[in-house]
């Protein structure tokens, strides 16, 4: 069904929506089930306004996540390297606006059909961020030189990042799950744009048709290797780093300057806010790799450990 939705966002998609079932997700949130995933009310109209009028150029890159998995990180690193010829890192617009200002999300920020055709206007490379599960994107993105970024992290470590978040951001009219109640809802697939499952293999089965269009990132691999990852994030965006660059050391440099503790102390960080008037510092909370491990039972772990296997299996992806 053809669902024209407007800037007003008028009465056709509300009436679309009524008929979409709904739950209350790990968040608190009302999520709508729409097109295979759970997808918060805060974007439903976002995402279907992205998904009618938002014109893929050959230049684009999206940046695509589920949410509490490195969006933020891949958002300032992408940036820092597509602009590194533009403006000295010390100067860069990362410091001052944040990596949710320079980079916009899809569903959030461009919120009108008159605002995706003032992005139209703007020089390339444009990069945007995209919480959608990979069917879900615009045919202009799937099916033209796009090229697409996704991050992922051990769904343990992302359901107490998101889990922390919610609790963390005061809501009106919401209640906050208590952890055990927002894990049984998370196994289900009750979160942001979840099935968690369903949307890694979206994008590891589109990284592995496509290399060259799509590249699979994991947190804890950035983590671990920064430099290698920074450089091969390079190479797949078309922009190596000269011998020179290299020499000069402005890999480690853009480690640096996106690094957990750099951003932390960014003033876009201390005093701006994030999409939705989040305040931005919500966005960095500890950065480690298996915090989780710190919330959860030995038994909730087994559970998310075999719920990885039993879903994932064959695929070629694990955590
Ligand atoms: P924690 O809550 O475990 O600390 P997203 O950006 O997708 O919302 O994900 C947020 C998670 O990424 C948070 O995890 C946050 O601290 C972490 N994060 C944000 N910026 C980071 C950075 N520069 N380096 C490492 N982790 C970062």
């Amino acid at each position: 069904v053809e669902i024209i939705v407007e800037e007003e966002q008028g009465d056709e998609s509300q009436e679309f929506l009524q008929h979409l079932p709904t739950e209350i997700g790990m968040g608190g949130n009302l999520l709508y089930l729409y097109q295979g995933f759970w997808c918060p009310q805060v974007s439903i109209k976002g995402m279907m306004l992205f998904q009618q009028h938002f014109k893929a150029q050959e230049t684009d890159l999206i940046l695509a996540s589920i949410p509490k998995s490195g969006t933020t990180w891949l958002k300032a690193l992408t940036y820092t390297i597509v602009n590194r010829s533009r403006h000295s890192l010390e100067k860069s617009p990362l410091l001052t606006n944040g990596p949710h200002g320079v980079v916009p999300f899809l569903e959030f920020d461009v919120s009108s059909r008159n605002q995706f055709q003032e992005q139209d206007k703007l020089p390339g490379p444009r990069i945007f961020g995209t919480h959608s599960p990979y069917t879900a994107l615009p045919c202009s993105v799937k099916d033209s030189a796009t090229k697409v970024v996704y991050v992922c992290r051990n769904p343990l470590d992302m359901f107490i990042s998101y889990w922390k978040f919610s609790v963390n951001i005061p809501k009106e009219n919401e209640e906050h799950l208590s952890l055990g109640d927002a894990f049984d809802k998370f196994c289900q697939g009750l979160h942001g744009y979840g099935p968690f499952w369903d949307h890694l293999l979206g994008y590891w089965k589109a990284s592995l048709e496509r290399p060259d269009k799509v590249l699979f990132l994991k947190y804890e691999d950035i983590k671990k290797n920064n430099v290698l990852y920074i450089k091969k994030l390079a190479n797949f965006l078309g922009l190596p780093f000269s011998v020179e660059e290299e020499e000069q050391g402005l890999i480690e440099e853009t480690s640096r300057l996106c690094s957990f503790e750099s951003m932390k102390n960014h003033e876009a960080t201390r005093t701006g806010t994030g999409p939705l008037g989040i305040p931005a510092s919500a966005f960095l909370r500890k950065g480690k790799v298996g915090d989780s491990l710190n919330y959860l039972t030995p038994s909730m772990v087994s559970r998310v450990e075999n719920l990885i296997q039993e879903k994932l299996q064959d695929s070629g992806l694990s955590f």
